[in-house]
């Protein structure tokens, strides 16, 4: 059994203003039917030939634990623990604290540690990936999963292979750097041998815990404490808020994948996006001919490469002769900006908070 760790405790500010502080993009329905997170949960959920997934934990922070037990509800899944962060300390206290967690149980189980935010069509071939890491992992591996970079992101980690990728096995890693300059990134994607990192990582939880012993000691100690001294909360487990307090907010990559030494990277080639703002979910929702998508009360007359969304139930989005425009509605705001300017969309959030 794999024990997959959701984590859903980002606030999502570049999806702002359907990705609220209190209503982050991982809970919203971006893409289809079900929520991000939903979708998120459902890949890794059910047992098939080779591969079967155990009950889910789930790491929020204490305003979305109600929406996280709700929607796994309405999708049929049962979490084995919902973590309570008592507030965001990033991704490396936040897997640290469910490989401890999974530890009391059994140190040589297997846990995924899978963002909610990501859009991976291909359930089957992410599956396969999963499955193709698994060797590895019971070799000791930390396993990431690594996708063909198509331009030079600097919001990435990028993984540096051997040699070529080859679909297959697992692979061993030269090094992993994370969110480089835009030169070493630029570099990176004309090199060859590099990927980027999926932000998806399979290990064994006694493996990720000598590496965080070995790599971030700092953290062992408060968050070994906010585990053991966690209280349980109407089924939640609320995270020791004065142990977690001590805790570094730093992330697993820079914390721990940028350091170790027995990573290993299964590619991946299906489709994946993080859809890390506007633009990349105007790309994944299907542009008409003339690169046009819409959704909600939205409607175009003679645009390009735009995207018109109204998630109010009162505005109407009407766009003439645009180009390369993004404009979202909510009932209580609008965001209007060029396509090329998806990254900033995180400064209206602190725009608005300077304001009060
Ligand atoms: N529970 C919890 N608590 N979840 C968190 C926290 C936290 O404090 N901080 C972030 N997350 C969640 C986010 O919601 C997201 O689903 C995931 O953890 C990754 O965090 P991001 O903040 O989105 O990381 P990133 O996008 O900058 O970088 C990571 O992902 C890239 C791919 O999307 C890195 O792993 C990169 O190397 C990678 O390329
Ligand atoms: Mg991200």
């Amino acid at each position: 059994d794999i024990t997959p760790v959701l984590l859903a405790g980002g606030s999502g500010t570049r999806l702002w203003p359907l990705s609220r502080k209190s209503y982050p993009k991982q809970f919203s329905r971006l893409l289809g039917e079900e929520s991000l997170f939903q979708a998120s949960a459902l890949r890794l959920a059910g047992k098939e030939e080779g591969l079967s997934f155990a009950k889910p934990v789930v790491l929020t922070n204490s305003d979305f634990r109600f929406i996280v037990t709700e929607q796994l509800a309405e999708v049929g899944i049962d979490p084995g623990a919902v973590l309570i962060e008592p507030e965001g300390r990033n991704t490396a206290p936040a897997a640290l604290a469910a490989a401890l967690h999974l530890a009391a149980e059994d140190p040589e189980r297997i846990m995924l540690v899978a963002p909610s935010d990501h859009h991976i069509p291909d359930t089957d071939a992410f599956r396969a990936a999963i499955a193709r890491g698994i060797a590895a992992v019971e070799a000791g591996k930390l396993v990431t999963f690594g996708i063909t970079p198509t331009w030079a992101e600097t919001g990435y980690g990028y993984l540096e292979l051997e040699g070529p990728p080859e679909d297959g096995a697992a692979q061993p890693l030269a090094r992993f750097v994370e969110k480089p300059d835009a030169e070493r990134a630029a570099e990176m994607l004309s090199a060859g041998n590099y990927l980027w990192n999926a932000g998806i990582f399979l290990f064994r939880v006694r493996d990720i815990l000598a590496a965080f012993e070995a790599h971030a000691p700092g953290l062992m100690e408060p968050v070994g404490t906010a585990v053991t001294e966690a209280a349980t909360d109407l089924g939640f487990l609320r995270l020791d808020p004065a142990a977690w307090a001590n805790a570094e907010d730093i992330s697993i990559d820079y914390a721990v994948m940028e350091k170790a030494d027995n990573l290993s990277v299964v590619p991946f080639s299906a489709h994946w996006s993080d859809l890390g703002g506007w633009d990349a979910v105007w790309r994944e929702s299907g542009p008409d001919g003339r690169g046009v998508t819409l959704s909600g009360d939205a409607t175009a007359i003679d645009c390009d490469d735009t995207l018109l969304r109204s998630e109010s139930d009162r505005l109407e989005v009407v766009g003439i002769g645009l180009k390369n425009i993004m404009a979202v509605a909510m009932n209580d705001a609008v965001l209007v900006a060029d396509m090329s300017r998806a990254q900033d969309v995180k400064k209206a959030v602190t725009a608005l908070k300077e304001k009060g």
